[in-house]
C-alpha cells in the first residue's frame, strides 16, 4: 500500500492535472538545499526522500504569527518567504523558507498563514510536500483543531495511522472548503474521518475500515443506514423526476401523513432543513402576533440562523445580526417562572424550545414544565413552539407532544421526518398557518408571510419522507432503538467503572445518549441537568479526545451525545460497549478522564 505521503503526492497531483492549485503541508520551517531539492524533483522522488537528503535544520517549532506574515521576499532565487516565527516561548526567530522559486506559493503563504507549503517542480509538472518529519502525520491548518495536539499523543498517533488514508482529502478540503468541513462538528483535529458508504448500524471509510455508527445522519436515521424500503422509494421517484418546479401528489400525501401523525400540525409547510423550520416558525410567530420578541432556553440548539444560534456558543457570536439577538429572550431551562414573569411584558410572540430537553434531550424536561409554559403563554397570548426537529417521531410517534399530551401552536420536524433526505416542516393551528396563505384565491396572494425555496417539498424527500413514517407509525422501532440505547448506556457506565474515567452516560428516555465527562469531579448531576450545557462547553478537549479514541477503536459518534437506530441489535452495541472499553483503556489516566484517588 502506498504511504500516506505517497498518496498524498499521487493526489496533489491529480489537483494539478485538473489545473486547480496544490497546496501542502509544513508546520515548521525548514531550511532545505534547495539544489538538491531540486535534482530530487527531477528525478521524480517521494518527498520522504527530500525530507532526509534536503532538511539541514530545523528552525523553532513556532506559530505563525499573522502580522509578520507580510515579510515575503519573491526576489532571491530559491528564497521566496522570509518568515518572522513566534517560538512557542514567545522568543523571535527569523527563518528562510526555501522553496523552489515559486510565485504562488509566496501568494499562498501572504494569504493564507504558511501552515501549509507547495514545491513544484519549474515546469509545474510535480509537486512535493514539505512536511514536518518529527510530526508526521499532525495538521494544524487554517482551521486549528480545538484541543491540543498532544493531549494525548498515543491516542493521536494511533488515530493517524490508522485513518491516514483520509489525510489527503483533509488537505485537499483546507484550502476548498472553508474551515475543511461543512458543518461545525465535523470540523475535527488532526483531521477528519472520510467515509464512503454506510449500511444498518455502520459506516466505512474510503479504505474500508468498518466503524460502528452512533451518529446516525445526526440522528435522521432512525431505521439505520440505507433502509431497504426507503432507498427502493427514493430510487423509483429518482426515474420519475426529482424536481417539478410544480405541486405534486407527494407533498400531499406527506401533508397528510404528518398531520394524521403530530397533534400540534393541524396545516403543514416544507422547508429543506430544521434551521429553516424554526426560522419561519419565528417569523409565522410574529405575523400572528404582531410582537417581536421570542424567548429560548439556554442550552437548547434550534439549528444555525441568527435568532435560533444566538447564546448558544456565547463567545463565538461573529456575524450575528446584533438586532435579531436583541429580540431573543434567554430563559432558564428548568425553572420556567423567569420565562412566564417575561411573557407578562405582552410582548413575547413566541416561546420556543426543545421539548425533549435541550442539546436533544441532554438537559432535563417534565411534562410539568411543558405545562407550566403552555398555561402562560395562553394566558399572555403568545405562541408556544415546539421544536421536535430531534424528538418528532423519536420520542413517540407524534413527538413529545404526543406522550405528554402538552399541545403547542407550531411545531417544527426535520431529519427523520424526511425519511434521512434533506427536509423540515414547520406545523400549527390553522388560524396561525393562515399567515402563510388560506388558500388559492384565483391568483390573488393570500398569504402575509413570505416563504419560498428551491427544493421544499422535493419528490425524493417526500418519497422518503411518506415511507419512512408509515415505518414508524405504529412506535416499535423507537421502542427498538430505545433499549438499545439503554443497553449501551449501561454498558458504557459498567466500562468507565472498570477503568475508572470520569464519563458518565444517560438515555433521558430515548434512544439517545448524552455523555459526560468529569460531571463527578465538577460535582455535576449523573443525569440531565442545566449544567450538562456547561459541561459540554468547558471541555471540548476531552470530548474530541474520547471521540478519537473511539475512532481508533471503531466507533463514531457525536462527542456529547448520539442517536441509536432500531438496526442496533445488541451484537452491534455490545461491540460498541468493547469499544468504550477500550477507548476508556487508553485515556484513563488522561487529566480530566482520571476518577480522583
Ligand atoms: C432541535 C433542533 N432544531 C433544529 C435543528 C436544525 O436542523 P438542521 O440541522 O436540519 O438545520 C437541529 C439540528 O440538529 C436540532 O437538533
Amino acid at each position: 500500500m502506498a504511504s500516506p505521503e505517497t498518496a498524498i503526492a499521487t493526489e496533489c497531483r491529480r489537483c494539478r492535472n485538473r489545473g486547480r492549485e496544490v497546496y501542502l503541508y509544513l508546520d515548521r520551517a525548514y531550511e532545505f538545499d534547495v539544489d538538491r531539492a531540486r535534482e530530487i524533483v527531477a528525478d521524480g522522488r517521494e518527498p520522504v526522500e527530500l525530507e532526509d537528503e534536503c532538511v539541514r535544520q530545523s528552525v523553532a517549532h513556532s506559530d505563525i504569527d499573522d502580522e509578520h506574515v507580510d515579510h515575503v521576499d519573491t526576489s532571491r532565487p530559491g528564497i521566496i518567504a522570509h518568515l518572522f516565527y513566534r517560538t512557542i516561548d514567545g522568543e523571535e526567530v527569523q527563518a528562510h523558507l526555501l522553496i523552489d522559486g515559486n510565485h504562488r506559493a509566496a501568494r499562498c503563504l501572504k494569504e493564507h498563514r504558511p501552515y501549509y507549503a507547495y514545491l513544484l517542480s519549474e515546469d509545474e509538472s510535480r509537486s512535493i510536500i514539505i512536511r514536518s518529519p518529527d510530526r508526521p502525520g499532525g495538521i494544524r491548518g487554517p482551521n486549528d483543531p480545538i484541543e491540543p495536539p498532544d493531549m494525548h499523543a498515543e491516542t493521536t498517533q494511533a488515530y493517524e495511522q490508522k485513518f491516514a488514508s483520509s489525510k489527503p482529502l483533509s488537505y485537499r478540503s483546507q484550502w476548498a472548503i472553508a474551515g475543511s468541513a461543512t458543518h461545525d462538528r465535523r470540523g475535527f483535529g488532526p483531521f477528519g474521518v472520510y467515509v464512503a458508504r454506510a449500511e444498518g448500524p455502520r459506516k466505512w471509510d474510503i479504505s474500508g475500515q468498518p466503524l460502528i455508527d452512533l451518529w446516525m445522519g445526526h440522528g435522521a436515521l432512525i431505521m439505520g443506514h440505507g433502509f431497504p424500503p426507503v432507498v427502493d422509494a427514493v430510487r423509483q421517484q429518482i426515474e420519475l423526476g426529482t424536481h417539478f418546479g410544480a405541486s405534486h401528489e407527494l407533498e400531499v400525501e406527506w401533508a397528510e401523513l404528518i398531520r394524521d401523525l403530530v397533534p400540534s400540525a393541524r396545516r403543514v409547510r416544507f422547508t429543506s432543513s430544521g434551521t429553516e423550520a424554526t426560522l419561519l416558525a419565528l417569523r409565522v410567530a410574529r405575523a400572528y402576533t404582531g410582537r417581536p420578541v421570542v424567548i429560548k432556553f439556554d442550552g437548547h440548539f434550534h439549528g444555525w440562523h441568527d435568532e435560533a444560534m444566538s447564546h448558544f456558543y456565547p463567545t463565538r457570536e461573529a456575524g450575528f445580526n446584533a438586532g435579531a439577538i436583541a429580540q431573543v429572550h434567554l430563559a432558564h431551562p428548568t425553572d420556567p417562572e423567569p420565562a412566564i414573569e417575561r411573557l407578562k411584558a405582552g410582548d413575547v410572540a413566541a416561546v420556543i424550545l426543545e421539548p425533549g430537553g435541550g442539546s436533544s434531550g441532554g438537559l432535563p424536561w417534565s411534562r410539568e414544565f411543558l405545562k407550566a409554559l403552555r398555561n402562560a403563554t395562553n394566558k399572555h397570548g403568545s405562541l408556544l413552539i415546539f421544536d421536535e426537529v430531534v424528538s418528532g417521531f423519536r420520542h413517540g410517534v407524534g413527538g413529545v407532544q404526543s406522550v405528554t399530551g402538552v399541545t403547542p401552536d407550531l411545531t417544527t420536524l426535520a431529519k427523520i421526518v424526511a425519511g434521512g433526505l434533506p427536509g423540515g416542516v414547520l406545523g400549527g393551528r390553522v388560524d396561525v398557518m393562515a399567515v402563510l396563505g388560506d388558500g388559492t384565491r384565483f391568483g390573488k396572494r393570500t398569504a402575509r408571510v413570505p416563504h419560498t425555496g428551491t427544493f421544499n417539498a422535493n419528490p425524493l424527500s417526500a418519497a422518503a419522507g411518506i415511507t419512512l413514517l408509515k415505518h414508524v407509525e405504529d412506535g416499535e422501532p423507537q421502542e427498538t432503538a430505545r433499549l438499545a440505547a439503554e443497553r449501551l448506556v449501561a454498558g458504557i457506565n459498567r466500562e468507565a467503572g472498570r477503568h475508572g474515567v470520569d464519563v458518565h452516560a444517560y438515555t433521558n428516555g430515548t434512544s439517545i445518549y448524552h455523555l459526560l465527562i468529569g460531571a463527578r469531579r465538577a460535582g455535576v448531576p449523573l443525569g440531565p441537568s442545566h449544567a450538562v450545557a456547561h459541561l459540554h462547553r468547558d471541555r471540548p478537549a476531552h470530548y474530541a479526545l474520547l471521540r478519537r479514541a473511539l475512532l481508533v477503536e471503531g466507533v463514531d459518534t457525536h462527542p456529547v451525545h448520539g442517536w441509536i437506530s432500531a438496526t442496533h441489535d445488541d451484537a452491534t452495541i455490545d461491540e460498541a460497549v468493547d469499544a468504550f472499553g477500550r477507548a476508556f483503556a487508553r485515556i484513563h489516566d488522561v487529566e480530566g478522564f482520571a476518577l480522583a484517588a
